[in-house]
């Protein structure tokens, strides 16, 4: 069996990759190396380098490898940049997308997908938690092309019958096992590695965005889940398309919510250090509180969280920060 994963050298990529590998799967990374830093691929897996979008090359693979299974993590991620560049979210994380499955089925292949979706296809919540089945109302071209590509795989399901499970990520942090594999998004965005590196001295102080959120700190709060879990719930997913299971979109999170002082709270009693920060105004596209509802990966994928300690999470995302220059 032949697993093709896209984005391999990016943070939930690797991540997946390494696991999948670490469970006896054949590996064939594809990555375009979009970030300036990469992670390694374990030894056994095949790491190529080139765009999903880019047919000749995934025709050439799909031939040499007869892929059973995609996991397409491959993709643009920033909220912010997508506003400023919604030409570059559609092309990547729709068009390219949309033609490596075209590719693929040129090649008479017809794989299990597994899709790193986001909780950003949701929008402003009106219930919490958020389960699947909340409308899905994306604030940012990012969300929009994300749920627009689960749009296609429902309609591949349909007419082609190829099965998927979109898995709509909550906050991905900490860091697996695997050497040399963290986080290492240029630029860094996201609240855990950049208050960690407050702390640690190697950047200035944090901005809150907003402390007046309807929130009882005031601050947002989010569902931080570890890439660790994440990683494992990729392979449960697999499994599940394996046994029959028919194409699906599933919250990955872990039911239950942080606020941003309580991040901050736990890097300063990880790191010893309080984490320097002032508040600042809210930030575009965001929204007060985000908390998975996870019946379904239950249910469906028998999958919770098991990594859920905050502090836990901060020490694994610090040991991540140590890998970097
Ligand atoms: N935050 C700050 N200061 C910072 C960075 C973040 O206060 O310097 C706050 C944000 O306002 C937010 C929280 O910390 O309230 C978490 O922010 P992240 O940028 O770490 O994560 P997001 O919740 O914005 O986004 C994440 C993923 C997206 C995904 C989204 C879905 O990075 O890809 O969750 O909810 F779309």
């Amino acid at each position: 069996m032949t697993t093709l994963v896209t984005g391999a050298s990016g943070y939930v990529g690797a991540h997946v990759a390494w696991h999948l590998q670490a469970l006896g799967e054949r590996v064939v990374g594809l990555d375009a190396w979009l970030n300036r830093t990469q992670n390694p691929l374990p030894e056994g897996a095949l790491a190529v380098h080139g765009d999903v979008g880019d047919a000749e090359l995934v025709a050439q693979l799909a031939a040499r490898h007869r892929f059973d299974q995609v996991v397409h993590c491959a993709g643009l991620i920033q909220v912010g940049e997508s506003v400023r560049h919604p030409d570059r979210y559609w092309d990547t994380n729709l068009v390219a997308a949309k033609r490596l499955l075209d590719t693929l089925r040129a090649a008479g292949l017809s794989p299990r997908v597994v899709f790193s979706s986001t909780a950003a296809v949701y929008g402003e919540p009106s219930r919490l938690p958020l389960d699947e089945d909340h409308p899905r109302l994306p604030q940012s071209p990012y969300g929009a092309s994300k749920l627009a590509f689960e749009a296609l795989l429902a309609d591949y399901d349909q007419a082609y019958g190829l099965r998927s499970v979109s898995l709509r990520y909550f906050n991905a942090c900490g860091k697996g096992p695997y050497p040399g594999v963290c986080e290492r998004h240029e630029p860094e965005t996201h609240l855990v590695p950049l208050a960690i590196d407050a702390a640690l001295g190697r950047r200035g102080p944090l901005a809150v965005f907003g402390a007046d959120w309807p929130t009882p700190d005031g601050t947002c709060v989010r569902d931080y889940v570890h890439v660790t879990d994440l990683a494992e719930v990729h392979h449960r997913a697999l499994a599940y398309l394996r046994d029959g299971g028919p194409s699906a979109r599933i919250n990955v999170g872990t039911g239950h919510g942080h606020s941003v002082r309580e991040v901050l709270a736990a890097v300063g009693r990880v790191t010893g250090r309080s984490v320097p920060h002032h508040d600042a105004p809210r930030r575009e596209g965001d929204v007060a509180v985000l908390v998975a509802g996870v019946t379904r990966a239950r249910s469906a994928l028998g999958w919770e969280a098991r990594r859920t300690d905050l502090d836990a999470i901060v020490r694994d995302a610090l040991e991540g920060r140590a890998l970097l220059p």
